[in-house]
């Protein structure tokens, strides 16, 4: 079993490349980094390529002096209280830019890896074995998203199913990396600030280094690469182990005061998602059953302690300021 970080460098297709759609994101940065690493050739756009403007997105792709025979979708409506207030907008990003770029992807002959979310269940879980407890969510349970964000991440899936049938979906969960707003750097902010952090102690699943999905990302295309086809379809991607955001932040507390990312003492505290009113609900249960991408790509994926502590060592300070 191999661990994504260990693959080898991947081997781009003749004279081929890879367009990342969503390339400043924290997903996106994060990927075009991996992808330049493992000496995959690929082109990046962001927002100067608008996903809901079908017609930019296939004069871009008519543009290329090399042919795009994978398209990764990072891009999309990622504010998930906002989303409540902002549902058109929300909407058009990530329904109808995933319906676009599926059909782009269908016209040019491009594979496609799109990115989606734990959102598209309910958090209620499901409940399986004697005696009953909840089980991961797998990726054929049924989808019943409680918000806006959700809703249009999970209809997004719908039409890239739809429109491109050479499509991968990947679901995570509780993404953070180095190049975006995200849990970790919040907490190690709040943590130099404050003398004391309330956190969630009643919302469970399971943190994602974005290192770690990328890796995923580029082995999808490297096996292809390599002569060996992984079924199409949706795949659910998660660090390993199930915990709640208190776990998380305790943990963040730990390793960041050891590695001197924290300056002083601060004390972490439990508390329940009543305590935190938000425009909305946030899934209870939203841990994912990964067996099928592990045994798809052979891979076993990193725990989330691990990869937290991997990531502290090379997190940049000045983003938690
Ligand atoms: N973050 C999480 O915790 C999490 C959890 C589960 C799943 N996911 C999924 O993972 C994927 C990557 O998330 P992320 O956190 O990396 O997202 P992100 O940082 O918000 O990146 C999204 C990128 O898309 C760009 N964008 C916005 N509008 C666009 C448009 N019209 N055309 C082209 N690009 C546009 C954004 O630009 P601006 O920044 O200028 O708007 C941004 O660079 C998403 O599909 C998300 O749903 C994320």
């Amino acid at each position: 079993m191999e661990n994504p970080k260990d693959s080898p460098k991947g081997v781009s297709a003749g004279n081929s490349q890879i367009w990342l759609i969503g390339n400043k994101g924290m997903l996106g940065t994060e990927l075009s980094l991996l992808f330049e690493s493992r000496g995959l050739a690929h082109t990046g756009t962001d927002r100067e390529v608008d996903v809901t403007d079908i017609a930019a997105l296939e004069a871009f792709a008519a543009n290329q002096a090399a042919p795009i025979t994978w398209i990764v979708n990072c891009a999309a409506y990622t504010a998930v209280d906002k989303a409540e207030d902002d549902t058109g907008l929300c909407r058009r990003l990530n329904t109808d830019g995933p319906a676009n770029i599926a059909q782009t992807a269908k016209k040019i002959g491009a594979k496609l890896i799109h990115i989606s979310t734990d959102y598209v269940f309910n958090g209620k879980g499901v409940t399986a074995g004697n005696p009953p407890a909840l089980r991961p969510y797998r990726e054929d349970d049924p989808t019943d998203p409680i918000g806006v964000y959700g809703l249009t991440k999970r209809d997004g899936e719908i039409r890239i199913l739809e429109n491109s049938p050479a499509s991968y979906i990947v679901r995570t969960a509780w993404l953070y990396g180095k190049h975006g707003n995200n849990f970790v750097h919040t907490m190690l902010r709040l943590m130099n600030e404050k003398d004391s952090v309330s956190v969630v102690d009643d919302q469970r699943g399971s943190p994602t280094w974005a290192y770690d999905l990328s890796g995923v990302i580029a082995d999808l295309i490297c096996t292809a690469h390599a002569g060996r086809h992984i079924p199409y379809g949706i795949y659910h991607f998660s660090n390993e182990g199930s915990i709640t955001w208190f776990d998380f932040a305790r943990e963040i507390y730990e390793q960041g005061r050891n590695l001197g990312l924290i300056s002083k003492s601060c004390v972490v505290k439990p508390c329940t998602s009543a305590e935190f009113p938000a425009k909305v609900t946030r899934p209870e249960y939203s841990v994912l059953d990964k067996s099928k991408i592990k045994a798809a790509l052979g891979i076993t994926p990193p725990d989330w302690k691990t990869s937290l502590s991997e990531f502290l060592k090379i997190c940049d300070p000045l983003k938690t300021s």
